[in-house]
């Protein structure tokens, strides 16, 4: 009898513990099992659920979290930003943070370094370390990664996105996503769709031919929903088709969903959502933000003042809509909480440690970009040497600010710091000396993080010249750390760059500097490129991103040659906007024309698939620097590209390259694939990227390198048929380490 008796306490305190009163089943209810098939498992908790438990799970009720289910032992939903780090906690209903002191991250570099590594292995440690940092600080979902198309130089969130080329950016999406997603944490894709202007971000209506939303700005989208298996994308605050992204039938009911067959859920931007009707029927399923106008003021109740709250419930009661899309939803929803806040296999996960210390160096350290070394400047040799370094850039901390990517690192070393620490620099009585060069942005704090610095100095632009070029003449070399800031129209969230000189007097810097020191280097740290009217008188330029938390040992492992270089431009670097597409065609393509007496911008991007290299090719221009250029400290040779099958008939393509380091010290190149259709019934761009391959050589290695393409890698999208064709005839290969160093081709024929 006592057994018995305890028996069924113990069952009836086991159900209890699950939230289940039922003395009944012994059983474990179906949505409680983790064996049981994960839709059994949504049927069964849907079947439990109230209406307002329904309507409570589907919008916000802080600024980052939404409701679990109490009842049923369903935790709150908690996201955060951002692409590059968890963004510290903040007050339940404000931007500001909330001031803790556990919750400093590892500051990753920004996702245009990442897309520079060409690596989709960093991409996957990236993903990986940053889903554990999510673990760590209780986080079901990363607000990231950010793809949206570098579609012009000004674009304010183009740090935050993996350049202009829609293959690379697919490529590097897929392992991020699947990464982060191995510990149970989701990413939200964003900001779908076609965002790629910050000025007007909350008016601008889109308008782009069918063929440039499937080539362009949709792959990177549905490579990630489709290989990557993305559980959330984030809609964007912008128009198509006059619909918001975060409700928009087109791109979210008909593509992603129908289409991609994406079982995850679409997450408003915060405040993204504008209209009751369509956000119930338009393909939203998480509305964030909402009333507190996505980015200032609150209200009292304002979570229940969301469309997907009070006023949703209300009209369902009232029989305006049945529970058919808020059950789909609520759907997704489960589907979500099921991989994330009740998948109990997932890891403890770790903040900052020193493996995400070593991923955050190592992709910074692929990504920088060598883009010239006239003379061989570079690497330097310290031993002995005085080296002046000079500009703000070299000390500003860089991982506050920029938006909602800013975050609260840990640790940022600078580009000084960097230097400074490095063994041979302190071994072999080199001298390091600083100048500030110019003043650019001494502000430093975001949301309530502040860098600590003081970087306040009140001499002039010609004082500030003058102290630079006087140390810069008795210098061995002279590196300037130069560039963007992340302030404001410098790299920021919200607006755009007016224009893509450098700012705060820095061409005359550069200029007076290069005259009198043979050895000078210019370092740009920045997400978007910037126009170099010096650049014939400065040996040596360096891409340098925003790196993060390891910026400074990242910059001088390369600069001092510890690192060879072999980062890839993830864009064109125009000579200026006359280059660029986006800005061939007036005002109308960039940034819009205001409808009148409407907050509605509309931007038509004219250029159409002639974006980046497409457009360069097209007319026939020379960039500044080639889409896919870097250089090394060594060399390399691209040669022998054979198609292994040069007849297909269904489209798949096996070519085989040997990549050669003919220099004297190991270094790593990346060998791309560019593919023609040399005749088509529509315009094509004279070549597009279809597959790429980073090695490692050591002096005298050569590599066979095998890349393969498929039938989609030959087609374009046919408005006619909705489709992707591609048309039978004659097709040619090129193969080089730049798309403006294609060494050898080989034709090949679709039948
Ligand atoms: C911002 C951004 C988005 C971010 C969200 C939450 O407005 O557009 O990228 O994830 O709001 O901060």
């Amino acid at each position: 009898m006592k057994l018995k008796l305890a028996l069924c306490l113990l069952i009836a305190q086991w159900s209890m513990f699950n939230g289940q009163w039922s003395m009944a089943s012994a059983q474990t209810p179906v949505y409680l099992d983790p064996s049981k098939d994960i839709e059994a498992r949504i049927d069964d908790a849907l079947s439990r659920m109230t209406l307002s438990e329904k309507i409570a799970v589907i919008h916000a009720q802080s600024k980052f979290s939404s409701a679990g289910v109490k009842r049923l032992g369903m935790p709150d939903f908690w996201t955060d930003d951002g692409p590059h780090g968890v963004r510290p906690d903040v007050l339940w209903d404000e931007w500001e943070q909330a001031g803790q002191s556990n919750d400093s991250c590892v500051a990753f570099p920004a996702l245009t370094c990442l897309a520079a590594s060409w690596n989709p292995e960093a991409a996957q440690a990236y993903g990986h370390a940053l889903g554990e940092e999510a673990l760590y600080r209780g986080k079901s979902m990363i607000l990231g990664p950010g793809i949206n198309i570098y579609r012009t130089p000004l674009g304010g969130r183009n740090f935050e996105y993996m350049g202009e080329d829609p293959y690379l950016t697919s490529r590097m999406v897929v392992p991020y996503v699947q990464g982060l997603q191995s510990v149970g944490v989701a990413s939200c894709v964003k900001h779908y769709c076609l965002n790629n202007d910050e000025e007007y971000r909350h008016n601008v209506n889109v308008i782009v031919s069918d063929r440039a939303l499937h080539e362009i700005y949709l792959p990177g989208f549905e490579a990630a929903v489709k290989e990557g298996k993305a559980w959330g994308v984030m809609g964007a605050y912008n128009i198509y088709k006059d619909e918001h992204n975060c409700h928009n039938q087109y791109t979210l009911n008909k593509i992603l969903k129908q289409d991609w067959g994406f079982d995850g859920v679409v997450v408003s931007d915060w405040g993204g959502a504008h209209d009751l009707d369509q956000a119930v029927k338009n393909g939203l399923d998480m509305e964030f933000g909402t009333w507190t106008n996505g980015l200032s003021e609150g209200a009292s109740n304002a979570y229940d003042m969301y469309y997907l709250s009070k006023q949703y419930q209300k009209a369902i009661v009232e029989g305006k809509y049945t529970t058919k899309e808020l059950d789909e939803k609520v759907r997704r929803v489960l589907r979500t909480f099921f991989r994330t806040t009740m998948n109990k296999q997932k890891p403890y996960g770790f903040l900052c440690s020193e493996e995400h210390y070593q991923t955050a160096r190592l992709v910074a350290q692929q990504g920088i970009v060598l883009l010239q070394n006239e003379g061989n400047v570079l690497p330097i040799q310290p031993a002995g040497k005085k080296i002046l370094v000079v500009g703000e850039n070299a000390i500003k901390m860089m991982t506050v600010g920029g938006g909602s990517s800013s975050l609260k690192a840990q640790h940022e070393i600078s580009p000084l710091q960097g230097l400074q620490n490095c063994q041979i620099v302190k071994s072999s009585n080199c001298q390091i000396d600083y100048a500030r060069g110019y003043v650019g942005d001494v502000g430093g704090s975001y949301n309530g993080v502040t860098t600590g610095q003081n970087l306040k100095d009140d001499r002039s632009p010609e004082e500030l010249i003058a102290e630079a070029v006087e140390k810069a003449k008795t210098a061995d070399y002279v590196i300037i750390f130069g560039g963007l800031n992340k302030s404001n129209y410098q790299d920021c969230e919200g607006h755009d760059r007016k224009t893509m000189d450098l700012p705060y007097n820095q061409d005359k810097l550069i200029t007076a500097l290069a005259a009198v020191n043979k050895n000078t280097i210019y370092v740009n740290i920045s997400g978007n490129a910037v126009s170099m009217p010096w650049r014939k008188q400065v040996p040596a330029i360096v891409q340098g991103w925003f790196l993060g938390s390891e910026a400074g040992t990242a910059l001088a492992s390369v600069l001092l040659g510890d690192t060879n270089p072999s980062g890839k431009l993830p864009f064109t670097w125009y000579e200026s906007l006359d280059q660029c597409g986006a800005h061939s065609f007036g005002e109308a393509a960039f940034p819009g024309i205001w409808r009148e007496g409407k907050k509605v911008i509309d931007e038509e991007y004219k250029e159409g698939i002639f974006v980046g290299y497409r457009w360069t090719d097209k007319q026939k221009l020379k960039p500044a620097f080639a889409f896919g250029h870097g250089l090394s400290y060594t060399t390399f040779k691209v040669s022998n590209l054979k198609a292994q099958n040069p007849v297909t008939t269904d489209g798949n393509m096996t070519f085989t390259i040997d990549v050669t380091n003919t220099g004297n010290i190991e270094g790593s190149d990346v060998v791309q694939l560019y593919i023609t259709d040399v005749k088509c019934s529509v315009e094509r761009p004279m070549k597009e990227l279809k597959a790429f391959q980073k090695v490692t050589l050591k002096p005298g290695e050569t590599q066979t390198v095998t890349l393969t393409t498929d039938r989609r890698a030959l087609s374009f999208w046919d408005e006619a048929t909705d489709d992707w064709k591609a048309e039978p005839g004659e097709f040619v290969a090129w193969a080089g380490n730049s798309s403006d160093r294609l060494t050898c081709k080989v034709k090949f024929t679709l039948k």
